[in-house]
């Protein structure tokens, strides 16, 4: 798949084309998501949780992330990759905002960021990214960086509806290229996505949006306790390396592994 932008989905929009999103966090991976047919690889902050076994996104680096952005770009070259900005690294200014989303084009060389949050602050930093140049996601509904501040992770149902709509609606006008919404009910997204012009890609959104984003480590099934219902696992990724690695225990301990096709012999140039 040639060269996606921010305008191919725009175009898959109006085409009425469905837009495949997922996470990823490393080059192999995003390398596997690309040949699968993904548009949009977002290295999310959710790297937090799904990599490192944390129980929210807030401990998440700048650093970590360039880090591992720039080896999902380097995997994913023709794949629309986007870099997740950590908690603390925009908030504080739009200086600060733009600084930082700066970072994730000229040293991870991804394609564009994504912002959480629709209120007044946030809808400020997202405009002086955008005003910098650089391509912003929005993200709306359930939002996982203000988990202290809602009291949990919580969807967001007929009550927030104001609310969401006003947030959309800041976003948009602050110029963003698409929004994710999380874990919103499914009529409620859907007036979402009459609503504004960009594409709206979801998670736990149901099934009226332009497109759908998960978190590739739920999709693969690497973790049989995490069951939420907006995830359908296509793989079991936890009993596939738990057979692969028993078995490698097993002949390491019944000496099997290593055989004679995996030691050197003679000397060097041998086989
Ligand atoms: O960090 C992340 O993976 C996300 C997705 C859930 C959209 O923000």
């Amino acid at each position: 798949m040639p060269g996606v932008t921010v305008r191919s989905l725009a175009a898959m929009k109006a085409r009425g084309e469905k837009i495949i999103a997922l996470t990823a966090y490393d080059f192999y991976t995003a390398r596997i998501e690309a040949l699968a047919g993904v548009h949009l690889i977002l290295v999310g902050d959710s790297m937090q949780m799904a990599v490192l076994g944390e129980e929210t996104t807030l401990g998440a680096s700048l650093e970590v992330l360039l880090a591992v952005a720039r080896s999902v770009k380097r995997g994913a070259p023709d794949t629309l990759v986007l870099g997740d900005m950590p908690f603390g690294s925009y908030q504080e200014s739009c200086t600060l905002a733009v600084r930082n989303a700066a970072r994730f084009l000229s040293e991870a060389g991804v394609d564009g960021v994504k912002l959480e949050g629709g209120n007044p602050r946030m809808a400020r930093r997202v405009k002086a990214v955008v005003d910098s140049g650089i391509p912003v996601m929005g993200h709306a509904g359930l939002l996982p960086q203000f988990v202290r501040m809602d009291g949990g992770y919580r969807v967001v149902r007929r009550e927030g509806r104001d609310e969401l709509l006003r947030q959309c609606d800041a976003l948009v006008e602050a110029g963003v290229f698409s929004l994710v919404l999380e874990g919103v009910e499914e009529e409620l997204a859907r007036e979402v996505v009459e609503r504004v012009p960009v594409p709206v890609i979801g998670i736990g959104a149901g099934r009226w949006v332009d497109g759908q984003i998960l978190v590739v480590s739920d999709v693969l099934g690497l973790d049989p306790g995490f069951n939420p219902k907006f995830v359908r696992k296509y793989a079991d990724l936890h009993g596939t390396i738990l057979t692969a690695l028993r078995r490698y225990v097993e002949e390491v301990a019944s000496g099997a592994f290593p055989g004679p096709e995996n030691a050197f012999k003679g000397p060097e140039g041998g086989s």
